[in-house]
Protein backbone atom coordinates (compact mmCIF):
# COMPACT_ATOMS: atom_id res chain seq x y z
CA UNK A 1 0.00 0.00 0.00
CA UNK A 2 1.49 3.86 -1.05
CA UNK A 3 0.88 6.42 1.84
CA UNK A 4 1.09 9.54 1.59
CA UNK A 5 4.03 11.31 4.00
CA UNK A 6 5.06 14.78 4.10
CA UNK A 7 4.80 15.56 0.39
CA UNK A 8 5.83 12.05 -0.87
CA UNK A 9 4.08 9.10 -1.51
CA UNK A 10 5.48 5.77 -0.17
CA UNK A 11 5.19 2.14 0.74
CA UNK A 12 3.48 2.58 4.32
CA UNK A 13 6.57 0.01 5.93
CA UNK A 14 9.15 2.98 4.83
CA UNK A 15 7.00 5.71 6.64
CA UNK A 16 8.96 6.28 10.32
CA UNK A 17 7.53 9.08 12.61
CA UNK A 18 9.84 10.93 15.16
CA UNK A 19 9.24 9.59 18.91
CA UNK A 20 9.35 13.56 19.15
CA UNK A 21 6.58 14.26 17.18
CA UNK A 22 3.90 15.85 19.08
CA UNK A 23 0.94 13.70 17.97
CA UNK A 24 3.17 10.75 19.45
CA UNK A 25 4.09 13.17 22.63
CA UNK A 26 0.84 14.91 23.03
CA UNK A 27 -2.20 13.49 20.86
CA UNK A 28 -1.00 17.77 19.45
CA UNK A 29 -2.91 17.23 16.12
CA UNK A 30 -6.31 16.22 14.30
CA UNK A 31 -7.78 13.61 11.89
CA UNK A 32 -10.47 12.65 9.20
CA UNK A 33 -12.29 9.73 7.82
CA UNK A 34 -13.34 9.76 4.53
CA UNK A 35 -15.40 6.87 2.62
CA UNK A 36 -14.58 5.71 -0.79
CA UNK A 37 -17.84 4.56 -2.57
CA UNK A 38 -16.94 3.19 -6.23
CA UNK A 39 -13.43 5.16 -6.35
CA UNK A 40 -15.31 8.05 -5.31
CA UNK A 41 -14.83 10.00 -1.96
CA UNK A 42 -18.21 11.00 -0.61
CA UNK A 43 -18.44 14.37 0.57
CA UNK A 44 -14.79 14.89 0.68
CA UNK A 45 -14.37 18.49 0.44
CA UNK A 46 -16.91 18.72 3.62
CA UNK A 47 -14.62 16.37 5.61
CA UNK A 48 -11.68 18.94 4.33
CA UNK A 49 -13.84 22.06 5.52
CA UNK A 50 -13.91 20.27 8.88
CA UNK A 51 -10.43 19.15 9.21
CA UNK A 52 -9.31 23.08 8.29
CA UNK A 53 -11.77 24.00 11.00
CA UNK A 54 -10.07 21.50 13.63
CA UNK A 55 -6.51 22.40 12.16
CA UNK A 56 -7.39 26.24 12.93
CA UNK A 57 -9.07 25.41 16.45
CA UNK A 58 -5.45 23.82 17.52
CA UNK A 59 -3.93 26.89 16.22
CA UNK A 60 -2.27 24.57 13.26
CA UNK A 61 -0.62 26.37 10.93
CA UNK A 62 -1.35 26.30 7.74
CA UNK A 63 -4.68 25.33 8.72
CA UNK A 64 -5.72 25.00 4.82
CA UNK A 65 -6.06 21.41 3.83
CA UNK A 66 -8.07 21.64 0.78
CA UNK A 67 -4.75 20.80 -0.90
CA UNK A 68 -5.29 17.10 0.20
CA UNK A 69 -8.39 16.89 -2.09
CA UNK A 70 -5.36 15.92 -4.73
CA UNK A 71 -3.65 13.70 -2.30
CA UNK A 72 -6.47 11.77 -2.29
CA UNK A 73 -7.22 11.44 -5.31
CA UNK A 74 -3.60 10.29 -6.00
CA UNK A 75 -3.56 7.97 -3.28
CA UNK A 76 -6.45 6.11 -4.68
CA UNK A 77 -5.14 6.04 -8.12
CA UNK A 78 -1.57 4.67 -6.74
CA UNK A 79 -3.31 2.02 -4.60
CA UNK A 80 -6.19 1.04 -7.74
CA UNK A 81 -8.67 1.29 -5.34
CA UNK A 82 -11.75 1.68 -7.46
CA UNK A 83 -14.43 0.61 -5.32
CA UNK A 84 -15.50 0.51 -1.66
CA UNK A 85 -12.44 2.02 0.44
CA UNK A 86 -11.58 4.30 3.44
CA UNK A 87 -9.48 7.08 3.59
CA UNK A 88 -7.73 8.21 6.84
CA UNK A 89 -5.81 12.00 6.85
CA UNK A 90 -3.79 12.75 10.27
CA UNK A 91 -2.03 15.98 10.83
CA UNK A 92 0.06 17.05 13.85
CA UNK A 93 2.32 19.77 15.09
CA UNK A 94 5.29 18.26 13.51
CA UNK A 95 8.46 17.60 15.37
CA UNK A 96 10.22 19.25 18.48
CA UNK A 97 11.97 18.73 21.84
CA UNK A 98 9.17 17.79 24.70
CA UNK A 99 7.76 20.73 25.82
CA UNK A 100 3.79 22.05 26.60
CA UNK A 101 3.81 25.09 24.46
CA UNK A 102 4.20 25.82 20.49
CA UNK A 103 7.82 24.71 19.89
CA UNK A 104 9.30 28.28 18.23
CA UNK A 105 10.25 28.35 15.21
CA UNK A 106 7.17 26.43 14.19
CA UNK A 107 8.26 22.89 12.82
CA UNK A 108 6.62 21.72 9.46
CA UNK A 109 3.32 19.88 10.24
CA UNK A 110 3.19 16.31 10.00
CA UNK A 111 0.93 15.00 7.44
CA UNK A 112 -0.07 11.45 6.61
CA UNK A 113 -2.60 10.10 4.63
CA UNK A 114 -3.58 6.59 3.46
CA UNK A 115 -6.03 4.43 1.99
CA UNK A 116 -7.63 1.30 1.57
CA UNK A 117 -10.33 -1.22 0.13
CA UNK A 118 -13.21 -1.80 2.47
CA UNK A 119 -15.47 -4.67 2.66
CA UNK A 120 -18.84 -3.91 3.00
CA UNK A 121 -20.49 -6.95 3.80
CA UNK A 122 -20.37 -6.48 7.92
CA UNK A 123 -21.57 -2.65 7.54
CA UNK A 124 -24.34 -4.17 5.28
CA UNK A 125 -25.28 -7.50 8.28
CA UNK A 126 -24.97 -4.59 11.02
CA UNK A 127 -27.81 -3.00 9.33
CA UNK A 128 -30.15 -5.86 8.70
CA UNK A 129 -29.55 -6.45 12.32
CA UNK A 130 -29.30 -3.88 14.44
CA UNK A 131 -26.41 -3.13 16.75
CA UNK A 132 -25.83 -3.04 20.40
CA UNK A 133 -25.44 0.11 22.30
CA UNK A 134 -24.06 0.48 26.04
CA UNK A 135 -24.57 4.37 27.56
CA UNK A 136 -22.14 5.47 29.99
CA UNK A 137 -20.79 9.25 31.70
CA UNK A 138 -19.00 11.41 29.23
CA UNK A 139 -15.85 12.07 30.50
CA UNK A 140 -13.83 13.57 27.69
CA UNK A 141 -12.70 17.40 27.48
CA UNK A 142 -15.02 20.16 26.99
CA UNK A 143 -14.28 20.72 22.84
CA UNK A 144 -15.66 17.31 21.12
CA UNK A 145 -16.17 19.60 18.14
CA UNK A 146 -12.50 19.09 17.74
CA UNK A 147 -11.48 16.02 15.65
CA UNK A 148 -8.82 15.05 17.34
CA UNK A 149 -5.99 12.39 17.78
CA UNK A 150 -6.22 12.54 21.48
CA UNK A 151 -9.44 9.45 21.28
CA UNK A 152 -8.24 7.73 24.72
CA UNK A 153 -11.83 8.58 26.51
CA UNK A 154 -13.36 6.95 23.48
CA UNK A 155 -11.43 4.02 23.23
CA UNK A 156 -12.12 3.34 26.72
CA UNK A 157 -15.66 4.06 25.96
CA UNK A 158 -15.38 1.78 22.96
CA UNK A 159 -13.73 -1.37 24.73
CA UNK A 160 -16.24 -0.85 27.80
CA UNK A 161 -18.80 -1.45 24.76
CA UNK A 162 -17.36 -4.39 23.31
CA UNK A 163 -16.70 -5.63 26.89
CA UNK A 164 -20.03 -6.45 27.30
CA UNK A 165 -20.36 -7.64 24.12
CA UNK A 166 -21.75 -4.13 22.55
CA UNK A 167 -20.94 -2.41 19.67
CA UNK A 168 -21.13 0.92 20.19
CA UNK A 169 -21.19 3.25 23.76
CA UNK A 170 -23.24 6.36 24.02
CA UNK A 171 -21.86 9.41 26.18
CA UNK A 172 -24.78 10.57 28.53
CA UNK A 173 -23.82 14.25 30.01
CA UNK A 174 -26.45 16.09 32.34
CA UNK A 175 -29.03 13.77 31.22
CA UNK A 176 -28.63 13.70 27.33
CA UNK A 177 -27.38 11.59 24.91
CA UNK A 178 -24.89 13.21 23.16
CA UNK A 179 -23.36 10.85 20.98
CA UNK A 180 -20.82 7.53 20.62
CA UNK A 181 -17.49 7.21 20.96
CA UNK A 182 -17.11 7.07 16.91
CA UNK A 183 -21.06 8.39 16.04
CA UNK A 184 -23.56 10.69 16.12
CA UNK A 185 -26.88 9.78 17.47
CA UNK A 186 -30.17 9.67 16.19
CA UNK A 187 -33.43 9.14 18.00
CA UNK A 188 -36.90 8.92 16.74
CA UNK A 189 -39.80 10.16 19.28
CA UNK A 190 -43.38 11.33 18.46
CA UNK A 191 -42.84 10.63 14.87
CA UNK A 192 -39.81 13.42 14.31
CA UNK A 193 -36.41 12.56 14.62
CA UNK A 194 -34.10 13.85 17.10
CA UNK A 195 -30.33 14.79 17.38
CA UNK A 196 -28.47 16.70 19.54
CA UNK A 197 -27.62 20.01 18.75
CA UNK A 198 -24.20 21.60 17.58
CA UNK A 199 -22.30 22.54 19.83
CA UNK A 200 -19.07 21.93 21.86
CA UNK A 201 -20.11 18.61 23.11
CA UNK A 202 -20.52 16.76 19.91
CA UNK A 203 -18.52 16.16 16.38
CA UNK A 204 -20.42 17.86 13.51
CA UNK A 205 -20.43 14.74 11.56
CA UNK A 206 -20.86 14.89 8.23
CA UNK A 207 -23.02 11.71 8.13
CA UNK A 208 -25.16 13.83 10.49
CA UNK A 209 -25.61 16.38 8.13
CA UNK A 210 -26.02 15.20 5.13
CA UNK A 211 -29.01 13.00 7.29
CA UNK A 212 -30.21 16.21 8.40
CA UNK A 213 -30.63 17.35 4.50
CA UNK A 214 -32.17 14.27 3.60
CA UNK A 215 -34.97 14.47 6.46
CA UNK A 216 -35.90 18.30 4.80
CA UNK A 217 -35.81 16.89 1.43
CA UNK A 218 -38.37 13.38 2.05
CA UNK A 219 -40.10 16.11 4.97
CA UNK A 220 -39.73 13.75 7.96
CA UNK A 221 -39.75 16.20 10.98
CA UNK A 222 -36.02 16.37 12.02
CA UNK A 223 -35.17 18.65 14.84
CA UNK A 224 -31.73 19.52 16.48
CA UNK A 225 -32.60 19.26 20.58
CA UNK A 226 -31.36 17.08 23.32
CA UNK A 227 -32.64 13.45 23.57
CA UNK A 228 -32.79 12.62 27.29
CA UNK A 229 -31.98 9.30 29.26
CA UNK A 230 -35.34 9.40 30.67
CA UNK A 231 -36.79 9.24 27.38
CA UNK A 232 -35.44 6.01 26.14
CA UNK A 233 -38.44 3.95 26.94
CA UNK A 234 -40.44 6.03 24.45
CA UNK A 235 -38.07 5.73 21.40
CA UNK A 236 -39.82 4.74 18.75
CA UNK A 237 -36.09 4.28 17.05
CA UNK A 238 -32.26 5.36 17.64
CA UNK A 239 -29.80 5.26 14.84
CA UNK A 240 -25.85 5.32 14.71
CA UNK A 241 -24.66 7.95 12.00
CA UNK A 242 -20.85 7.94 10.69
CA UNK A 243 -18.62 7.61 7.74
CA UNK A 244 -17.95 4.45 8.24
CA UNK A 245 -21.79 2.79 9.86
CA UNK A 246 -23.70 5.42 7.37
CA UNK A 247 -27.11 4.80 8.94
CA UNK A 248 -27.10 1.83 11.31
CA UNK A 249 -29.48 0.78 13.37
CA UNK A 250 -29.45 0.48 17.43
CA UNK A 251 -31.70 -2.24 18.86
CA UNK A 252 -30.68 -3.02 21.58
CA UNK A 253 -29.62 -0.32 24.69
CA UNK A 254 -28.41 -1.09 27.91
CA UNK A 255 -29.74 -4.63 27.68
CA UNK A 256 -32.74 -3.67 26.73
CA UNK A 257 -34.60 -3.66 23.49
CA UNK A 258 -35.17 -0.62 21.87
CA UNK A 259 -39.32 -0.54 21.15
CA UNK A 260 -39.61 -3.69 19.79
CA UNK A 261 -35.84 -4.12 19.55
CA UNK A 262 -36.04 -4.73 15.70
CA UNK A 263 -34.69 -2.37 12.81
CA UNK A 264 -37.19 1.29 12.17
CA UNK A 265 -38.96 2.34 9.43
CA UNK A 266 -37.52 5.63 9.69
CA UNK A 267 -34.35 4.51 10.05
CA UNK A 268 -34.29 1.97 6.83
CA UNK A 269 -35.56 4.87 4.70
CA UNK A 270 -33.34 7.28 5.88
CA UNK A 271 -30.18 4.74 5.25
CA UNK A 272 -31.94 3.95 1.78
CA UNK A 273 -32.06 7.82 1.30
CA UNK A 274 -28.48 7.72 1.99
CA UNK A 275 -27.15 5.26 -0.39
CA UNK A 276 -29.14 7.35 -3.03
CA UNK A 277 -27.33 10.39 -2.14
CA UNK A 278 -24.05 8.49 -2.20
CA UNK A 279 -24.57 6.65 -5.28
CA UNK A 280 -25.85 10.13 -7.07
CA UNK A 281 -22.89 11.90 -5.76
CA UNK A 282 -20.47 8.82 -6.18
CA UNK A 283 -21.07 7.58 -9.84
N1 LIG B 1 -15.67 8.77 13.61
N2 LIG B 1 -18.76 11.44 16.61
C1 LIG B 1 -17.52 10.96 16.84
C2 LIG B 1 -16.96 11.05 18.21
C3 LIG B 1 -16.79 10.39 15.78
O1 LIG B 1 -15.54 9.92 16.00
C4 LIG B 1 -17.38 10.30 14.48
C5 LIG B 1 -16.65 9.72 13.31
C6 LIG B 1 -18.67 10.81 14.30
C7 LIG B 1 -19.37 10.78 12.96
O2 LIG B 1 -18.80 11.71 12.07
P1 LIG B 1 -18.82 11.49 10.49
O3 LIG B 1 -20.22 11.29 10.09
O4 LIG B 1 -18.26 12.76 9.96
O5 LIG B 1 -17.96 10.29 10.21
C8 LIG B 1 -19.33 11.38 15.39
C9 LIG B 1 -14.77 8.30 12.59
C10 LIG B 1 -15.45 7.62 11.46
C11 LIG B 1 -13.67 7.48 13.23
O6 LIG B 1 -13.13 7.95 14.22
O7 LIG B 1 -13.34 6.39 12.75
Amino acid sequence: MLAYFNGAYLPLQEISISPEDRGFLFADGVYDVIRVYNGHPYRLDDHLARLSYCASQLRLAPSDFSFLADVVRRLLAENGLSGAASIYLHITRGRAPRQHAFPQPPPPLTIYASARSLDETPLRRKQERGIVAITLADNRWGRCDIKTTALVANVLANQQAADHGADEAIFIRDGALLEGSHTNIMAVADGEVRTAPLDNSILPGITRQAVMELCRELAIPVRETPVFQHEIAKLSELMALSTTLEVTPVTSLDGKPVADGRPGAVCRRLGDALRQDIERLCR
